[in-house]
């Protein structure tokens, strides 16, 4: 790695009067931000996956309702709150799984209903403060996760949860970070099939900073593990029961099984915005299946071909399987034996 760069690429900007989203789906070819001046714009561009990874969903989403008030706030206009409404819904309706999204779209809800100053100078104060709290908790989480790791030899991470996926610094690459810091040199990136999300983003986003890392395919983190040059397992979550399950990107439970049998331990880094009190474990979140295209070559995408796919695209890990979760508040053990993250509440 020949060029060293010390800043990330934000996956958000707002300007104050538009949302710049950078386009994650044409990356690592190309930097591209679109505007957005609208709360359709940005729910396509979630459902679309130019914005990704839950953190990042959320605070789109935060902004996508400024916006939204924006275009409908006139003391003329006496519908503008169902209007705005409206556009939370379709907002919700962008991708199920990340628990950030409702939570962000419920947290401006009720500032929305509870406020009687100038909504638009309100809430993008509230989306504002939701992006940078995000930002502030990956530091903490950073610094507490890498607390864990000054014996490890190696880690492998999955997906992308880095500053892409979040307001800014990354979950489990904020922790990857804070221990590069502190002299980690060993980092595996799974491809993560089938949108590449380790192979496009996450190994790009650690080389921005002059940071190696060692690309696998999904296939070979058996054999990695085998090797004995890992010691964790290191991801986001899209959403954590509250008994320590944790959804996260399709691969993470096969990860989490394979750990298990050769000895590596598995973190978990999400802030406490990513867990989900309501649900007591994980198999009532719902887990989102897109497209069979996303998979399929195209000689089969038409209507009599004999050849369909299943695309789960998270799945569920056990919290028995699984030796840490990080939040910002702290950190809890071997969640499975502590009464899940209840602590946390
Ligand atoms: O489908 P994606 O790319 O949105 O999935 C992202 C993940 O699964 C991440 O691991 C998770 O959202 C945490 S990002 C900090």
């Amino acid at each position: 790695m020949n060029s060293k760069k010390s800043s990330t690429t934000d996956a958000l900007k707002w300007t104050g009067t538009q949302l710049q989203v950078l386009d994650q789906r044409v990356l690592p070819e190309e930097i591209r931000y679109d505007n957005y001046h609208d709360a359709q714009g940005v729910t396509e561009a979630i459902t679309s996956m130019r914005v990704r990874g839950a953190p990042a969903i959320g605070i789109a989403a935060a902004y996508g309702v400024v916006l939204s008030v924006m275009v409908h706030y006139s003391e003329n206009n006496p519908n503008w709150q169902q209007q705005v409404k409206e556009d939370i819904k379709q907002l919700s309706d962008s991708r199920p799984t990340a628990v950030n999204l409702f939570w962000a779209l419920e947290t401006m809800q009720k500032t929305l209903d509870a406020e009687k100053g100038n909504p638009i100078a309100i809430l993008e104060t509230l989306a504002r403060k939701i992006h940078s709290d995000d930002i502030a908790a990956n530091h903490k989480m950073g610094e507490l996760g890498a607390q864990l790791l000054t014996e490890a030899k190696g880690v492998m991470t999955h997906c992308n949860a880095g500053a892409l996926a979040t307001g800014g610094y990354g979950t489990a690459l904020g922790v990857i970070r804070s221990a590069y810091q502190q002299g980690l040199r060993k980092i595996y990136a799974g491809e993560t099939r089938p949108w590449l999300q380790g192979a496009r983003l996450t190994v790009w986003e650690l080389a921005q900073e002059g940071i190696a890392s060692t690309l696998i395919a999904d296939s070979a983190a058996a054999w990695l593990m085998k090797s004995g040059a890992i010691d964790w397992i290191i991801v986001g979550a899209d959403r954590i029961a509250a008994n320590g399950d944790v959804a996260n990107k399709i691969g993470t439970y096969s990860l989490s099984v394979l750990a298990k049998q050769h000895g590596v331990k598995v973190m978990v880094v999400a802030p406490t915005s990513t867990i989900d009190w309501a649900m007591t474990h994980g198999e009532q979140i719902e887990i989102e299946q897109r497209q069979a295209k996303e998979l399929l070559n195209e000689c089969y995408l038409n209507d009599d071909s004999l050849v369909d796919a299943w695309n789960p695209v998270f799945d569920v890990t056990p919290a028995h399987l699984i030796s840490a979760i990080i939040t910002e508040r702290g950190v809890v053990l071997n969640p499975a034996e502590q009464n899940g993250v209840r602590c946390l509440q």
